[in-house]
């Protein structure tokens, strides 16, 4: 089969010619046809092997991997009796715990794509042929759907013997799906109970493996046993931030982090979760590096405050409070195309290489999160059209002053049109958000929210304010002494590493309006 695999491209002959070599056979497959239904079976056959994976976040985990990870269990002495893979895939955890462990009594995996259980079962067969001695339990693979799956026909043969939840969900996203107009969602796919704006700004966004955990944890948290899941990190930092609200009699949580890209080609930060089934509610998790088990740091509460580095913020949580001024995110307009400029002889250059002239009223140099890696900065590369001035102002009469500026935008009029966020349904023509006087001061405290470096920038006029965009927060001073001083705060070593006890480097967004918002520098 990883023979088919492997040579998933070949065409008819080519197959041919490398089976030969392989095994002495001439025409080994007699007809094309005979080809391409074995590809289609086994599914490697091009449109059944790619679409779905995306759909199905689905990276499958290499035997040396869940070897490792099944005999990091055993070595804590988890000895199941019952083992349940939720979305088993190929089964690299299913035949590494058979290998692993000889307490097994029951192994139950579920699975969506076809293929890959008749893969599995190949794969069981030639095990047990192979090691006819082995331990050899009862095997259920079911090709099912875990979202509709009656997990009660198993709770019901568990019978207070020892469980292990095993698995890797899908690598995949709520938001992505419905992109992609998948069903493979839950039918409660507004599980986070999100509400108005937070559902818009995407609060309510999840994992589909989040929600795979959490439904594992509620299902058989209770029972006698253990848990470990390959999830991504941000999705164990929110398993432990719910652990507050859902209490579940979960301990010894650990976080064990995996190099992803070298195990799945995967450009994201994940880690093997483990912990204890059924006994007194922890809510830290201790975090190590799976490969040398070198011990790190830990993550979770403090009395009421939730950290990614617990020692730390003890040491410096008399900086957690409220911030004394308010921190603003920069200006929103998602219309990058038409409404980030360039400045050049005589006129400007949007995204589209399109060259005009503009009247200058409108105009203002906009920083984004790249040009946030220095000290100091009062020199744009990029400008932008501020068509308001406050969020909702009407827009007609200003540009009828600017004839210029009305036929730029009056051109491009679809691309703001096309913008999908509801934020700007039922708002005037050529509507931006994140504007207010704040925006228009003239010195600035700002810091990127893309990256993940905690130094604070101080942006100065040149001629004219400078603005930030929506992947910035800053806060507005009128003078340079104010600025200065408060840059220097939250600059102060101090301030940056108690900021580093509560910051996840892991999150999409690793610097947050709320993250911000928690600095009393004013204590310094
Ligand atoms: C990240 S892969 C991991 C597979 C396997 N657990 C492993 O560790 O190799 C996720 C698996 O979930 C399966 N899957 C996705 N959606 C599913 C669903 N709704 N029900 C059951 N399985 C699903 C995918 O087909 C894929 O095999």
């Amino acid at each position: 089969m990883s023979f088919f695999q492997e040579n998933k491209n070949a065409d008819f002959q080519e197959i041919n010619k490398l089976l030969k070599a392989q095994c002495g056979i001439v025409d080994f497959f007699e007809i094309e046809n005979d080809y391409t239904q074995l590809k289609q079976k086994i599914g490697i056959a091009q449109c059944v092997a790619c679409e779905p994976r995306i759909e199905y976040g689905d990276f499958q985990t290499n035997r040396t991997l869940s070897l490792a990870i099944t005999n990091y269990l055993f070595s804590k002495n988890i000895n199941p009796q019952i083992l349940i893979e939720p979305t088993c895939g190929k089964g690299s955890f299913i035949l590494s715990a058979l290998q692993t462990f000889n307490s097994l009594e029951q192994v139950f995996g579920i699975e969506i794509q076809e293929t890959y259980l008749w893969e599995l079962k190949f794969e069981l067969l030639e095990y047990f042929l192979k090691n006819k001695t082995a331990n050899k339990p009862e095997i259920h693979l079911y090709h099912h759907n875990i979202f509709d799956f009656d997990f009660q026909q198993i709770n019901k043969q568990i019978n207070g013997r020892e469980l292990l939840v095993i698995g890797n969900p899908p690598w995949v996203t709520n938001a992505t799906l419905s992109t992609l107009n998948s069903k493979n969602l839950p039918t409660k796919s507004n599980f986070k109970n999100v509400k108005g704006i937070d559902a818009i700004t995407g609060k309510g966004n999840f994992d589909i493996g989040e929600y795979i955990a959490l439904n594992m944890l509620d299902l058989f948290a209770k029972e006698k046993g253990n848990f470990a899941f390959l999830i991504k990190n941000s999705v164990i930092k929110n398993i432990v931030y719910e652990q507050k609200r859902n209490n579940y009699p979960i301990s010894n949580l650990e976080k064990h982090i995996i190099n992803a890209q070298k195990e799945f080609g995967a450009a994201v930060d994940a880690s093997l979760f483990v912990c204890k089934f059924n006994t007194t509610p922890e809510w830290t998790a201790k975090e190590f590096d799976f490969y040398s088990s070198k011990s790190r740091v830990t993550l979770g509460w403090v009395n009421n405050k939730f950290a990614s580095d617990t020692e730390k913020y003890k040491k410096y949580q008399q900086f957690d409070g409220v911030c004394p001024f308010e921190w603003r995110q920069g200006i929103k307009h998602d219309c990058a195309k038409v409404m980030e400029l360039e400045r050049i002889d005589g006129g400007f250059k949007n995204a589209l290489n399109e060259e005009f002239e503009l009247e200058e009223d409108l105009v203002y140099g906009i920083l984004k999160s790249s040009d946030l890696q220095v000290d100091n900065i009062d020199t744009p590369r990029k400008y932008t059209i501020v068509t308001q001035k406050k969020i909702g102002q009407e827009t007609k009469s200003i540009l009828a002053k600017l004839p210029k500026t009305r036929d730029y935008l009056e051109r491009h009029k679809n691309y703001f049109l096309q913008r999908k966020s509801s934020i700007y349904n039922g708002k005037p023509m050529y509507s931006i958000f994140g504007v207010g006087d704040y925006s228009f001061k003239p010195y600035k405290v700002a810091i990127s929210g893309l990256y993940k470096q905690t130094k604070f920038t101080l942006v100065q006029p040149n001629g004219t304010v400078l603005l930030l965009d929506d992947t910035c927060y800053f806060i507005g001073f009128d003078t340079l002494e104010e600025a200065q001083a408060v840059q220097s705060s939250l600059n102060n070593p101090e301030i940056q590493e108690f900021i580093e006890s509560f910051m996840f480097t892991d999150s999409k967004r690793a610097i947050t309006k709320e993250l911000l918002m928690r600095i009393n520098f004013s204590s310094n």
